[in-house]
């Protein structure tokens, strides 16, 4: 039991870096927590205003995701599994920041990348084609999130579907103020640099 356990841990910690966080306060920037959505993700860096920096957010991002799973494939598929779970966990309740971390799609998508492949390709496709038609990161993240069961399903991963079920739900659970925001209509949209 000793290895899924440091599975967890080690894609937990991974994921628990608040990279988007980190690169705004290093940059001046100050508590990204405290602008916009309040959120740690790249969407409310680009709030500030740098494109860069929220596109080294979104690598970052997924990039650890994708690291815990494909560094964890290397002993055995089931602790490439369960490193993925943890690093989506720790980028939503990072110990470092009280257990209030981000939403997780960027994380998400790197674990589903490094796992099935073809469904990170579905991922991306569901993300960007949403974002390109409403320009809500919300709606683009939420949909792409609630695609990788379906992905699953269809590519015959029966096995990892109740996980991406439950991956997807949090991904929704923790876009509940964006819910509001959009059935109020007040959700910004990507580009608009109207505060939240
Ligand atoms: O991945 C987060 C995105 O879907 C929403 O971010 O800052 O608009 O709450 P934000």
């Amino acid at each position: 039991w000793i290895e899924p356990l440091l599975a967890l841990l080690f894609g937990y910690l991974l994921g628990s870096i608040p990279f988007g966080l980190l690169l705004i306060r290093a940059t001046g920037g100050g508590d990204l927590r405290k602008t916009g959505s309040g959120n740690i993700g790249a969407t409310n860096v680009l709030r500030s205003g740098n494109k860069g920096l929220a596109a080294l957010t979104l690598l970052l991002d997924i990039g650890k995701g994708y690291a815990a799973v494909f560094l964890a494939l290397q002993v055995s598929d089931g602790l490439g599994v369960l490193a993925g779970l943890g690093a989506f966990l720790g980028h939503l309740y990072p110990i470092w920041l009280r257990f209030n971390g981000g939403k997780g799609v960027a994380t998400l998508l790197g674990v589903v990348a490094a796992l099935i492949p073809t469904a990170g390709l579905i991922f991306a496709v569901t993300w960007l084609g949403s974002l390109a038609l409403w320009r809500y990161s919300s709606v683009g993240g939420m949909l792409a999130a609630i695609s990788v069961p379906i992905a699953a399903f269809l590519l015959g991963e029966y096995a990892m579907m109740p996980m991406f079920i439950g991956l997807a739900l949090l991904v929704l659970w923790k876009h509940r103020s964006n819910i509001e925001r959009l059935i109020a209509g007040e959700e910004p949209k990507v580009g608009a640099s109207k505060k939240v």
